[in-house]
């Protein structure tokens, strides 16, 4: 087993990494479970009939656990999940000294973690990360959900009690799954890492090799990425908003397929860091060799395509509800070369040019 420390304002946490670390779950988090009235383990359909009942035996038998299950997918990530869950909380009678125990992906991580956020104005929770992806959600405290009008509009920052990443759940994660959480390891090696990067490209070439045990070592690398950006901005008032790279497009991507599976996060975030790749090309402020990068993504399966069926403008309004958007002016995170990410507010008519200019499947007469 691995372990790493974050270093938050509120407090420090442990990430503990490696298989079978879910059945240590009672020696591990020890004294963080002492004197807790009640357990609450929220998870989704498919991971809480693969593991709940794993993590419900974990505990000590004289705490009280009670298990709420909400439909996968990012659709939960919902007020109406959200209100249920604080309902939930209320009919249990979760109090102050109660825990909750976030089982799944992002999607259960973000929407557990705001519930814990805000039930009686904060109790602690611990992340049981289960998707690839997770070993970016699980670790920094943003929590949220969605709202109709856009992707993580709703939300607090509120970290963990401690992270315990068991990779032997990762084993029964589609393929499709594991390509979406690549896609934030990949990111992780952009902007912060040129050695890294330089060894996925190396080494990386298929599913298969994402799949295989050939990652597994480069997990806790990509977590301390994002912890090391955690520590020295928690709040994202400076670098911690380079971890958005991808993601204004990105969202918009997700937001207009409609959050129902069609498209996964990290689908739309490699397709986002793509085109953010063409923009600062276009501003003269990098030289990616984008067909490059974008032969490295097919090879893998990634459909780095920008979805048909959806207009340069309707694109650009859609970002413009983003909350990485500031008195409606889109800002971008550009990488200039490896390990050298920027922020940067980009024209709203070069990128209405540039969408446009991207023929890989967008609509024309836009
Ligand atoms: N808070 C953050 O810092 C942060 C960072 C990145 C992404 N996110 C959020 O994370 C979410 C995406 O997370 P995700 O990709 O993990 O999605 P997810 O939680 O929806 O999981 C993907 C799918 O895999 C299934 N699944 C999960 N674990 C499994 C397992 N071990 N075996 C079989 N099936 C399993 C789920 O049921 C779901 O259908 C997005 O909402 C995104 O906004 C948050």
């Amino acid at each position: 087993m691995e372990q790493l420390t974050v270093h938050a304002s509120a407090q420090s946490y442990p990430v503990y990494i490696g298989e079978n670390v879910l059945h240590q779950t009672e020696s591990l988090l020890k004294e963080k479970l002492a004197g807790k009235s009640k357990a609450m383990i929220i998870t989704d359909t498919n991971v809480g009939e693969l593991y709940a009942e794993d993590l419900r035996l974990c505990l000590d038998p004289m705490l009280p656990v009670c298990v709420e299950t909400v439909p996968n997918g990012e659709s939960a990530k919902s007020l109406a999940s959200y209100e249920r869950l604080l309902t939930a909380c209320i009919r249990e009678g979760l109090d102050r000294q109660s825990i909750i125990f976030a089982l799944g992906g992002g999607v259960i991580g973000d929407l557990a973690g705001f519930v814990a956020a805000t039930y009686m104005r904060g109790i602690p929770f611990v992340q049981v990360p289960t998707t690839l992806l997770a070993h970016d959600s699980s670790v920094g405290g943003k929590t949220g959900i969605n709202h109709e009008l856009g992707k993580n509009l709703i939300g607090a920052f509120h970290q963990p009690s401690a992270v315990l990443y068991d990779t032997q759940t990762l084993m029964t994660l589609p393929d499709r799954e594991w390509r979406s959480g690549f896609a934030e390891m990949i990111k992780h090696a952009y902007i912060n890492d040129s050695e890294f990067l330089q060894w996925l490209k190396e080494n990386v070439r298929s599913i298969e090799d994402i799949k295989t045990n050939k990652i597994r070592p480069f997990l806790k690398r990509s977590i301390a990425v994002k912890a090391d950006i955690v520590k020295e901005d928690e709040k994202e008032a400076g670098v911690r908003a380079y971890l958005n790279f991808g993601h204004t497009l990105g969202h918009a991507i997700e937001k207009l397929a409609g959050y129902n599976g069609d498209v996964t996060h990290g689908e739309a975030v490699a397709a986002g860091m793509m085109f953010a790749m063409r923009v600062s090309n276009y501003l003269g402020l990098s030289n990616w060799d984008v067909e490059e990068e974008v032969k490295w993504l097919e090879a893998l399966g990634f459909p780095v395509n920008i979805p048909a069926g959806f207009s340069a403008q309707t694109f650009i309004e859609t970002m413009k509800k983003d909350k990485k958007a500031t008195s409606g002016q889109l800002t971008f995170v550009l990488v200039e070369k490896p390990g050298c990410p920027l922020l940067k507010t980009v024209e709203e008519h070069l990128l209405y040019e540039l969408l446009n200019n991207d023929k890989r499947g967008m609509t024309s007469g836009d």
